[in-house]
């Protein structure tokens, strides 16, 4: 038996067992290799290069260069001394929900710039998006559930006050999505560039103002203090809104346009309340009933925010369909 580079039978150019006798090596079988149901074949070797594989980055950009990984990667600093091996599930779930958080905040901002254009389909695609990132943080809170109390006790302790109630993007993408709370803008007092970031997306028409504002300009009757009004007051609820509101879903056909702009609204509402949930359960079951980390009474602070609708007349809207 010897080794040879031609194509091994799972395709690749690695390596290959050459089964031709050679001296006095035991003749094989070759008829008993095949695969059959007894004996089905299994690729079992490494793939090798294509000769097109490009090798050299000593002048080109490489992957980790392009995702500038050195510094991704070498962003997660365990503080507990000794090392707590689970710190950095805790320290990777958190930076992975701002990257994706970061991406919802891009995309919702582009959605609010094609409402404002009246480019409804545009937005769609964005939606899309907007709920299937929302749903893989809300599969990720699986991931920090298998931290127990125990193992979270053991660092909970080394980072002091720092709580994501502090998250400058989480507040940020409520503002977008339209539940403003002035208030929460005490915690970056530290920090002007945030707070101006925030100030900025609180003053701003959220992603629901703008949608009001778009069915206002396509004939529905939305009252001008729904459309014209100091944005960085929590929205309130309007009974003429829900009224326009169940003229689309009477009539869906009619309003093809709206009625899918609800549906794509009503999908992201329902996505933020879930992930809202999972926290709040997540959180109850590896502190119980702790005040939390930034100073709240933990799961019932979170409790209170759980039944949030943040487009309400969609959902006051179902119960009117005729
Ligand atoms: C062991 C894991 C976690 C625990 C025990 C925990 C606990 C808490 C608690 C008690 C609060 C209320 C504020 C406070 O007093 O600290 C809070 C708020 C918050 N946490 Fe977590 N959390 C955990 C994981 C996460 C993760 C992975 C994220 C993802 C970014 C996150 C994001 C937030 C946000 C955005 C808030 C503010 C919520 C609001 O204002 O309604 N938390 N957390």
């Amino acid at each position: 038996m010897r080794l040879t580079s031609k194509k091994n039978s799972c395709g690749s150019n690695a390596p290959r067992l050459d089964r031709r006798l050679h001296n006095n090596e035991v003749a094989m079988d070759n008829e008993k290799l095949k695969p059959n149901s007894d004996f089905p074949h299994v690729c079992a070797v490494a793939r090798g290069l294509e000769p097109d594989i490009e090798t050299d980055f000593s002048a080109k950009l490489d992957y980790s260069g392009y995702l500038h990984l050195a510094e991704l990667l070498s962003a997660q600093k365990p503080l507990s001394e000794p090392m707590q091996h689970d710190e950095i599930l805790f320290i990777i779930q958190h930076q992975t929900s701002e990257l994706w958080m970061k991406l919802l905040i891009h995309e919702l901002q582009a959605a609010i710039r094609f409402i404002q254009k009246d480019s409804l389909e545009s937005c769609f695609k964005i939606l899309a998006r907007v709920k299937q990132v929302q749903r893989m943080l809300f599969e990720q809170w699986a991931v920090l559930e298998t931290l127990t109390p125990s193992e979270y006790m053991k660092f909970r302790g080394i980072f002091g006050h720092a709580s994501g109630f502090q998250s400058v993007q989480y507040r940020q993408l409520e503002f977008l999505f339209g539940n403003k709370d002035a208030a929460t803008l005490k915690v970056y007092d530290h920090d002007p560039a945030s707070l101006q970031v925030l100030k900025n997306t609180l003053e701003s028409p959220s992603i629901y103002d703008e949608f009001l504002r778009c069915m206002a300009r396509n004939g529905f009757k939305i009252p001008t203090d729904r459309i014209e009004r100091n944005w960085s007051l929590p929205y309130e609820p309007s009974e003429e809104v829900v009224r326009a509101f169940a003229e689309v879903y009477n009539n869906p056909l009619l309003h093809w346009r709206e009625y899918e702009m609800c549906e794509k609204l009503v999908d992201v509402d329902e996505a933020f309340a879930l992930w809202r949930f999972r926290h709040m359960k997540t959180v109850e079951r590896i502190i119980g009933f702790r005040k939390g980390t930034g100073g709240s009474s933990g799961v019932s602070f979170l409790k209170q925010v759980v039944d949030i609708h943040l487009f309400p007349e969609l959902w006051q809207v179902r119960t009117l369909i005729s």
